[in-house]
């Protein structure tokens, strides 16, 4: 299991400094909307100055037509990310013409597909989608497999289904994760490390009660203990 630090501080200079205090541990960083939206490439280049082996997943969920998304893709692959992610729900067609556009690329990131928001419940999920969420999620997974990506971003209460039905291999990301217990914030599926490691995911993503707690490096010191 990989850790994925999401870099979601108000500001440029608050992630930067979180970095540099991590900047010891092997994990990943996730650079999400309002970061990129706001500093860009550069904000990029500034984190692999900071740990040249720190990788870099950019969660942008791209979501429109699929030229549109594969142009999309094929930009981000030039920023030097190691893993990008679109929406399931934009279709087979749109995730294999993004996989078309990048395929030849040498060192192409890794693409996932969101299945399910981890802050849906299943009442509001199924007001969108029409179906449950641990049904509909691996319907997508499904999907996103024989589109050829190379994983999912899903609640960990998903992933081991999901496997099952797709490949041991196919990688599973977990965001709403709770460490040791912590509040849920807008999170409804949270689940706990043991529960992700059951459940054989790949990646788990842990944001607020990391960069919200009073010791940042302490904290991912003592869930890089558990794996
Ligand atoms: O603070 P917390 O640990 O809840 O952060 C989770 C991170 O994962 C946020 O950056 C959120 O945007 C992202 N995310 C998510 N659910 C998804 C995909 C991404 O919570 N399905």
């Amino acid at each position: 299991m990989k850790l994925c630090v999401a870099l979601d501080n108000d500001t440029l200079s608050e992630n930067l400094a979180l970095a540099t205090k991590l900047k010891e541990y092997d994990i990943w960083l996730k650079v999400g909307f309002r970061a990129y939206i706001r500093d860009g490439k550069e904000f990029i280049l500034a984190l692999k100055e900071i740990n040249p082996n720190f990788k870099i997943f950019l969660d942008l969920k791209l979501y429109d037509i699929p030229n549109t998304m594969a142009d999309a893709a094929f930009e981000i692959s030039q920023l030097g990310v190691d893993m990008f992610n679109v929406h399931a729900s934009a279709g087979i067609k749109a995730m294999q013409t993004v996989m078309e556009r990048i395929k030849d690329i040498p060192n192409r990131p890794l693409v996932l597909a969101v299945t399910a928001l981890t802050s849906f419940d299943n009442d509001s999920f199924k007001n969108i989608y029409n179906e449950n969420i641990a049904n509909k999620a691996t319907k997508f997974a499904i999907d996103t497999f024989r589109a050829g990506l190379d994983g999912v971003v899903c609640s960990a209460f998903e992933s081991l289904a999901i496997k099952q039905n797709t490949s041991n291999k196919f990688i599973t990301l977990t965001p709403g994760i709770r460490p040791f217990g912590e509040d849920s914030g807008d999170q409804q599926r949270v689940a706990n490390i043991a529960i992700a490691k059951e459940e054989l995911v790949d990646f788990i993503v842990v944001g607020r009660p990391i960069y919200k707690a009073a010791n940042p490096a302490e904290t991912v010191e003592k869930i890089l203990k558990t794996f």
